[in-house]
C-alpha cells in the first residue's frame, strides 16, 4: 500500500515537473478590499482598500441598519483599516461581482477596539461565505490585535456573498476590512490523499471544496508577512508548534528559489516559506532515531487539509535525502525522494496534500523522520512548512451543526440600538477628506453593499440622513 502511494506520487511527480522559471507575479482578475465603515480609502503594503461609506454610485443601497464607527484611540502601530469598523444592527451582506469563477480568498479583518459609545467586545454574531456558515456566536476574536479569518471556496456564481447576522437580541455584528481575491489556479489541486487510519485513498474534487485556514506556518524561519507573500497570506513561525528540537537544526539558504512547473509555484509557497527548514541529519556513521514533530490543535470532528511544504535547500548533492512523512502517527508518505520529485534539482520546492480527521484530543499531528533508506553523513528529514485548512462538515459549516437557513432564522427581527450620534462623530472627523476623496473618486465600483431582511418600521438612519444633520 505504502509503495503504491509513493509510486502514485513519483508518476505524479515526473510527469508533470517541466523545467521553467516563474517570474510573472500574479495580478487576479477579482480583487477586491474593502475598508468597511470607513470614509476614505486607506493603503496597506501599497495595497488600496477602498471606502465602503462614499459610494456615489450605490447610495441607494445603503443599509440603513448599519453604521461607520471608529476607534476611540488610533494606535499609530495599527494599519488604518483597523482604526474604523462597520457596525451592523440587522443581517446585511456585502454582495462582490465574480468575473473569474474558481477558488477565490476571502479574508476577514476584525479588531474589537473600543470606542466612547460603544465596545465592539460586546458584539455576538454569525457570518456567511456564499451560503456557508463561516462564523458563529462569534465576538470578533480576542483583544490582543486584528484578527485576520481566511477562506479558500470555489465560486461558480456570478456574485460571491459575505452575510453578517447579529445574533441574540441587542446585539450587533462588525467587521473592519475584507478581501476577496480570485486564486492562481493551482492553488488547490484536483486530488489529494486521504488517509484514514493506515487506509490511503484517492481524495476526488479537493478544488470543489472550501476551506477555512487554520494554521498557516514557515518552519525554521521569520514571520511572512503579507508584504513578503505573493497572495498577501501571513506565516507564522513554528516555533509555538514544534515538539521535538533534540538533535535538529534550522538551516537558512540565501540561494535561489527554483520554482518549476508541476512542483510548488510561487503563489503556492513565496521564497521566504522555502528558504528556510528544520532538518535532522547524521553528522558520523549512524542514522539518529528520531522524528521531526509538530502539533496543530484543532476543532474535533472535521476533516483538514495537511498541506507539507518542501524544498531540499540543505543536501549537498541529489540523491542524498530520503524521509518518511507522519500525518496523525501515520505513515502517509514512505521514502520520500525529493531528487526524484522534482526532477533532480535541489532547492526546488513542492507539496504534499493529505486529508485527515482530527483526532480525538483535538490536534492534527505531523511528522518527517529518517526511512531505511536515508543514509548516514547526510540530511535525513526535511520540513519548510505547513498550513492546516478546515474543511465544511456535511451541514456546510466551518463553525457548528447549524445548516445556513437555521442561522439565519435565529437572528433578531429588530433591535432598539440607535448610535446616530457615534457615527456622527466619526463622519465629521473624516468628512473634509470624505468630500476630498469625492472629487477624484471613480464612479464604478463593483460590489455592493446591500440591506437584507429590513423590517419596514426601521427610521431611516442611514448616511444621507446624517448627512443632512450635518
Ligand atoms: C520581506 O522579506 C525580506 C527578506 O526576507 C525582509 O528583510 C523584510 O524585512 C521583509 N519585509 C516585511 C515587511 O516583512
Ligand atoms: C554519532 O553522533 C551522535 C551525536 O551527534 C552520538 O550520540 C552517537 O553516539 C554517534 N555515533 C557514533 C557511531 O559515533
Ligand atoms: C516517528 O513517528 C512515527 C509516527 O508517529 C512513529 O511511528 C515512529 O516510531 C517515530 N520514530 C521515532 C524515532 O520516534
Ligand atoms: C524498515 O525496515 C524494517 C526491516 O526491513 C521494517 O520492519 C520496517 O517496517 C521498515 N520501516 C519502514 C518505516 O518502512
Ligand atoms: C449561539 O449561542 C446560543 C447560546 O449559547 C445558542 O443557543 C445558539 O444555538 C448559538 N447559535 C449558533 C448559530 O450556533
Amino acid at each position: 500500500m505504502e509503495t503504491l502511494l509513493s509510486r502514485l506520487g513519483f508518476s505524479f511527480f515526473l510527469c508533470l515537473f517541466l523545467y521553467c522559471d516563474f517570474a510573472l507575479s500574479f495580478s487576479p482578475v477579482d480583487n477586491y478590499l474593502v475598508n468597511c465603515g470607513a470614509f476614505l480609502d486607506s493603503t496597506v503594503d501599497n495595497r488600496r482598500f477602498v471606502s465602503d461609506s462614499s459610494d456615489s454610485t450605490h447610495t441607494h443601497l445603503s443599509s440603513p441598519q448599519s453604521f461607520s464607527l471608529c476607534a476611540g484611540t488610533l494606535l499609530p502601530s495599527l494599519p488604518p483599516i483597523y482604526h474604523t469598523a462597520r457596525v451592523f444592527k440587522a443581517p446585511s451582506k456585502y454582495v462582490f461581482d465574480v468575473k473569474d469563477p474558481g477558488t477565490h480568498m476571502v479574508r476577514l479583518h476584525f479588531h474589537r477596539f473600543s470606542s466612547p459609545n460603544l465596545n465592539l467586545v460586546d458584539s455576538r454574531f454569525h457570518v456567511l461565505v456564499n451560503g456557508l456558515v463561516a462564523l458563529t456566536n462569534f465576538s470578533g476574536g480576542n483583544s490582543l490585535g486584528p484578527k485576520v479569518i481566511e477562506y479558500l471556496l470555489c465560486v461558480h456564481s456570478e456574485n460571491l456573498e459575505i452575510t453578517f447576522v447579529p445574533a441574540g437580541n441587542s446585539n450587533f455584528a462588525f467587521v473592519n476590512a475584507i478581501e476577496v481575491i480570485s486564486a492562481p489556479r493551482d492553488l488547490i489541486p484536483e486530488t489529494a490523499q486521504s488517509l484514514n487510519g493506515d487506509e490511503v485513498e484517492n481524495f476526488e474534487g479537493l478544488n470543489l471544496q472550501a476551506f477555512e485556514i487554520v494554521h498557516r506556518v514557515t518552519v525554521g524561519g521569520a514571520k511572512v508577512t503579507p508584504f513578503n507573500d505573493s497572495l498577501w497570506r501571513t506565516w507564522l513561525p513554528d516555533d509555538e508548534y514544534f515538539k521535538l528540537s533534540e538533535g535538529s537544526t534550522k538551516v537558512y539558504f540565501s540561494g535561489k528559489i527554483k520554482y518549476q512547473e508541476g512542483g510548488a509555484s510561487r503563489e503556492v509557497g513565496p521564497d521566504n516559506v522555502y528558504d528556510s527548514a528544520r532538518l535532522i541529519e547524521s553528522k558520523n556513521a549512524s542514522i539518529p532515531n528520531a522524528n521531526l514533530s509538530w502539533e496543530f490543535p484543532v476543532m474535533k470532528d472535521y476533516k483538514y487539509l495537511v498541506r507539507l511544504h518542501f524544498c531540499d535547500i540543505a543536501s549537498l548533492s541529489l540523491g542524498l535525502l530520503f524521509f518518511n512523512v507522519y500525518v496523525n502517527g501515520h505513515l502517509a508518505y514512505k521514502d520520500l525522494d525529493p531528487s526524484a520529485v522534482t526532477n533532480n534539482l535541489l532547492a526546488s520546492p513542492f507539496y504534499l496534500d493529505f486529508v485527515v480527521d482530527a483526532d480525538h484530543s483535538g490536534i492534527v499531528n505531523v511528522a518527517v523522520g529518517p526511512s531505511n533508506k536515508s543514509m548516514a553523513y547526510a540530511v535525513n528529514a526535511i520540513l519548510n512548512g505547513v498550513e492546516i485548512m478546515k474543511m465544511n462538515n456535511l451541514m456546510g459549516s466551518f463553525d457548528g451543526k447549524l445548516p445556513a437557513e437555521m442561522v439565519l432564522k435565529g437572528s433578531p427581527r429588530r433591535s432598539d440600538f440607535l448610535l446616530p450620534s457615534i457615527a456622527l462623530v466619526c463622519l465629521l472627523l473624516s468628512l473634509s477628506v470624505f468630500m476630498r476623496r469625492r472629487i477624484d473618486e471613480g464612479d464604478s465600483v463593483p460590489w455592493s453593499k446591500l440591506p437584507m431582511d429590513i423590517p419596514e418600521t426601521t427610521p431611516k438612519q442611514g448616511k444621507q440622513q446624517l448627512s443632512s444633520k450635518v
